[in-house]
């Protein structure tokens, strides 16, 4: 079990405090407990080198595709003086997903450190935090944290960090409007350039070509939040923290290092927020942090990151929260790893109908398989939750769900691979249930061969 947290240590979580006595933490508070002194480090850092350390802990981006941060920060090409931007994604739209609103409520100067520390590795002048729309009480919070840093001269004019192309640092918030494509990275930079959220075919990769066609390096909010415990303890220390690369993998292949924050939600007794080392079992994770199933309810499955992730299995409840889960556990990934427990109770047809339902609704209509594909997923699986549905409903199902999404390439952005890999998921996990679902079928053509 992890002995001291580095992203919640000043955040009381389970198992080392009491989640009812947060609060946030001013600027002043964060100082006294060694804040900013990894920004203080940085500066006296040549850019690159911070960027060398990052890439040496292997941080992996928190947002739920895993790509490894200092990587990305490498892709940036020479500068030319003019302006480049940092987006940091705090969309956290996914569903039953809420760990960025901890750090952003209770720790958010933790954020803005490794805002500040990140403009200084890419040699950023702008950066723009993008908070959901209907986050009003923790845009609140960050915009007070933000002014804080700006009194104290982290960001503005005569900033500590000097002038970087020319201009003092900045940081705005700017406030999305509520649509979950949004998150996506270049559907966010659409949005922040003031124009509807719709994803941008790739390449060019926004590093590349990102804000207002400028370099953009995007990250998610606990990506940042963890950047100045590595830069304070380095590269060597984190690592020794989650789990090395799987055995076998070539050298490529990132591992799972550091803390990550998990988030419980569903039929348990004590839903929320933790950190803990990358790696935790899902078992440990719904007994040791939240107290076991509610009211006595049997494990079913568990969504291990969001939907858009699939599901884990009756049989996978001892699985390894890591970002090697995919391979292991016939799923896409980690996600979020804002874990969704599922009970005995609930039908997985209905889900399936239900995730369907939300994949189809947020579908931003450019592509046409996740625009017309999620619709008859939808569509279908409403009709077999009917008893409506027959055996070849189902391979149809299979059949749409499997040809859309950007890994088979039908589709400009992950979204439609999220509708694909919780529907199909669903079904070959829970086979059963979509075979009792479509039973009436046999008895009908069972009456009319009896005839
Ligand atoms: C449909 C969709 C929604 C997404 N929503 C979010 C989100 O709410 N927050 C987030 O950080 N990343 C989200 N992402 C991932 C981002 O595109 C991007 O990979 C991430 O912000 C990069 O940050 P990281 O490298 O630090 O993880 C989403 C991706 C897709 C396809
Ligand atoms: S996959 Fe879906 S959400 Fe993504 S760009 Fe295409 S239509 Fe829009």
């Amino acid at each position: 079990m992890l002995e001291s947290p580095m992203l919640l240590s000043r955040v009381p979580s389970v198992p080392h405090g009491d989640p009812a006595d947060r609060r946030t933490i001013s600027y002043d508070d964060y100082v006294k407990t060694g804040g900013y002194e990894a920004l203080d480090k940085a500066l006296g850092m040549e850019p690159k080198d911070i960027i060398e350390v990052v890439k040496a802990a292997e941080l992996r981006g928190r947002g739920g595709a895993g790509f490894p941060a200092g990587m990305k920060w490498s892709f940036l090409p020479p500068q030319d003086g003019e302006q480049r931007f940092l987006a940091i994604n705090a969309d956290e739209s996914e569903p039953a997903t809420f760990k960025d609103q901890v750090l952003i409520a209770f720790d958010p100067h933790q954020t803005i450190e490794g805002i500040a520390i990140c403009m200084r590795a890419c040699q950023l002048d702008t950066a723009y935090f993008y908070i959901r729309g209907e986050y009003h009480h923790h845009r609140d919070i960050f915009e007070n944290a933000i002014k804080e840093a700006y009194t104290h001269g982290v960001f503005g004019e005569n900033s500590r960090m000097g002038k970087v192309n020319d201009r003092w640092p900045n940081l705005y918030l700017h406030r999305g409007a509520g649509a979950y494509i949004c998150g996506e990275e270049t559907a966010l930079l659409e949005s922040l350039e003031g124009k509807r959220g719709w994803p941008r075919i790739k390449p060019p990769f926004p590093a590349v070509s990102g804000a207002f066609g400028r370099p953009t390096i995007i990250n998610n909010v606990e990506t940042l939040a963890t950047v100045p415990p590595i830069i304070t303890n380095g590269a060597e220390w984190f690592k020794t923290h989650g789990v090395p690369r799987p055995e076998g993998a070539p050298p490529h292949v990132p591992a799972s290092y550091g803390t990550k924050l998990f988030g419980v939600s569903g039929p348990v007794n004590k839903p929320g927020v933790f950190e803990e080392h990358l790696g935790l079992k899902l078992s440990d994770a719904i007994e040791k942090f939240c107290g076991g199933m509610m009211h006595g309810k049997k494990y079913k499955g568990a969504i291990p990151g969001g939907i858009s992730m699939g599901v884990l299995g009756r049989d996978q409840y001892e699985a390894e929260l890591d970002f090697d889960i995919g391979k292991k556990y016939q799923c896409l990934g980690l996600g979020t790893a804002c874990v969704t427990v599922i009970p005995e109770d609930v039908s997985m047809v209905a889900m399936a109908r239900n995730c369907a339902r939300f994949y189809s609704h947020e579908s931003c209509g450019q592509c046409t398989p996740c625009r017309e594909g999620g619709n008859w997923l939808y569509k279908v699986l409403s009709r077999v939750e009917q008893g409506d549905g027959t055996t070849k409903d189902l391979d149809l199902l299979l059949e749409v769900a499997g040809s859309m999404g950007s890994m088979p390439g039908t589709t400009i952005c992950g979204l439609a691979d999220g509708a694909n890999w919780a529907v199909r998921t669903i079904m070959n996990k829970f086979w059963d249930e979509f075979e009792a679902a479509v039973s009436k079928e046999r008895f009908v053509s069972l009456a009319v061969v009896g005839q």
